[in-house]
């Protein structure tokens, strides 16, 4: 009896279940102190120096150049000089082996720069692992297939490079967007000169050494860094012959302004406010899943990010259950951590513009939901937001806010839902979820959007065009519509005129 008196000893049960953190080392990737601009196959001092940091901690990382008009001068030149010394009339099968090489060397490299991406961006280790690498590797693949097959690609056009491209990339995907300018560019004969983002330079100085690995000839590629004045003296230089850009809405219209009359080509891919559409018929599981990776994916700085949720009314409550619920496991933090779902926001001026219009949301008379969730001290965080109870004219329905937070809005009928999804200056992207063939097609045709996803969402292949309507920009990159901007054609004379 007196057995049954003694106090239960304590069973060391784990009460805990969350992950164990999962650091991908950072050893990998050897990053300089200083660098300078990627010229002519040489590295160039320049004048003019910045500080890249880490947006997780605001580690500073590297040291890197701002290029003064004169320096970009001198990218274009060497651009013009390679273009002229043979790159332009050397055989699409022989500049198909360069672009082989540079993607089987990111391949073999991929883990280097899924390091530094995620370091100097902020994404996911997941995601530039097993997105953005994989995905810029499989760009350089694919348009190495076609850089001896144009006059198929173009029968009885004359396709023929344009010249030197300058080339102006964004800060969300640094090295995937690197990809998706140059790999077409070279395929078709062109030179490059491309700046990237002011936050973001760390993978395209990397990307260098994979250029000088790959034996590309000097200048056929040069990497200017700098900010916002540095593209602005790209896309005046008087010798470029084309130019490249994604990124604001606002930066978009100053470049066309900026060219009109000059007879430069340009390409715009702006931003966006997708919707993506939710029907009472939809495997709801999987929508939510879908909606989660449509918005949440990289923070929200994803252009074509599904920010605007149209659920038919009849599903409004559960699905919504369904979604908060979901957020609740959404893990938050290091995104040098395999087990982080969303990782820094990419800078200070980026968290500002997220906070800004977060705040007239709840002003304006929006519901707010935010999971618990514990951020790190250092850098730049924001949790996953959903908002409810929104009308169409919030600022938050209408403006891009390139973050992790979500409008939800509802309709009754389809011809609501694609009044309301039509309802925007952007036409970028939209997604369908239903069980019926032909509600997918009938939507599709009347969504005003350059890629609609059914039952999935932010699906990428190189073969596939993506491109805007209306202030989500022009021209299509990716596919074989994705070589036309980087080609003249001579079709009077092809078509006896
Ligand atoms: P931004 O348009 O200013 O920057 C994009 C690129 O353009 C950067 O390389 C930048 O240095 C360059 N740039 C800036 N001013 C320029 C000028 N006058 N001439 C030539 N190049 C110039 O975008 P920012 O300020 O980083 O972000 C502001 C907002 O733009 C974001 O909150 C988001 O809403 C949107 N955005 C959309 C992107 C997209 O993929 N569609 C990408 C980045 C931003
Ligand atoms: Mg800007």
């Amino acid at each position: 009896m007196a057995e049954l008196d003694k106090p239960q000893r304590e069973i060391d049960v784990p009460s805990d279940w969350t992950y164990a953190s999962a650091p991908e080392s950072r050893d990998i990737v050897q990053i300089r102190e200083r660098y300078g601009l990627f010229v002519g196959g040489e590295w160039l001092e320049p004048a003019e120096t910045y500080e890249t940091i880490a947006p997780r901690d605001e580690e500073p990382l590297a040291a890197v150049g701002q290029a003064s008009p004169a320096d970009v001068g001198r990218a274009v030149a060497a651009a013009r000089t390679a273009y002229a010394d043979g790159w332009s009339s050397l055989p699409g099968s022989e500049r198909a082996k360069y672009l082989f090489r540079i993607a089987r060397i990111l391949q073999e490299r991929s883990r280097e720069f899924a390091v530094l991406e995620s370091l100097n961006g902020g994404k996911p280790i997941k995601e530039s692992r097993d997105v953005d690498l994989p995905l810029a590797a499989a760009h350089f693949f694919y348009y190495a297939g076609w850089a001896d097959k144009l006059e198929y690609a173009f029968p009885n056009r004359r396709p023929r490079p344009i010249g030197v491209a300058g080339q102006i990339i964004p800060w969300n995907f640094p090295l995937l967007m690197l990809a998706w300018k140059i790999a077409p560019a070279l395929a078709c004969g062109n030179t490059v000169v491309l700046k990237p983002a002011e936050t973001t330079p760390l993978t395209a100085l990397l990307f260098a050494d994979v250029l000088r690995q790959a034996e590309l000839p000097p200048g056929v590629v040069n990497i200017v860094t700098g900010d916002g004045r540095t593209g602005a003296a790209l896309v005046e230089n008087e010798d470029v012959d084309k130019i490249a850009f994604t990124g604001s809405t606002e930066v978009g219209k100053e470049i066309q302004r900026r060219l009109a009359g000059t007879g430069k080509k340009l390409t715009l891919e702006l931003g966006g406010k997708a919707a993506n559409i939710v029907f009472d018929d939809a495997a709801l599981d999987q929508a939510v899943e879908g909606i989660v990776n449509g918005i949440y994916f990289n923070q929200g700085h994803v252009c074509c990010a599904g920010s605007r949720l149209f659920v038919q009314e009849s599903i409004y409550e559960p699905l919504v259950a369904k979604l908060e619920r979901r957020l609740t496991t959404l893990r938050v933090g290091d995104p040098l951590d395999k087990n982080t779902d969303v990782g820094a926001i990419n800078s200070a001026a980026q968290l500002e513009k997220i906070r800004e219009l977060v705040a007239s949301g709840e002003e304006e008379g929006a519901e707010i939901y935010q999971p618990p969730c514990v951020l790190p001290e250092k850098g730049y965080w924001f949790v996953p937001t959903v908002f409810t109870n929104v009308a169409q004219s919030y600022r938050i329905a209408q403006e891009e806010i390139f973050g992790p937070v979500l409008s939800v809005l509802t309709f009754r009928t389809p011809e609501e839902a694609v009044e309301k999804a039509n309802n925007t200056p952007y036409g970028l992207s939209a997604g369908v979820w239903t069980e019926k063939g032909s509600r997918i097609l009938w939507m599709a045709q009347r969504l005003r959007a350059g890629v609609v996803w059914a039952n999935t969402y932010n699906r990428f292949d190189p073969s596939s065009p993506f491109g805007g309507y209306k202030e989500s920009g022009f021209g299509r990159e990716g596919g074989r519509h994705g070589l036309e901007p980087y080609l003249d054609f001579e079709e009077s004379e092809a078509f006896g005129g």
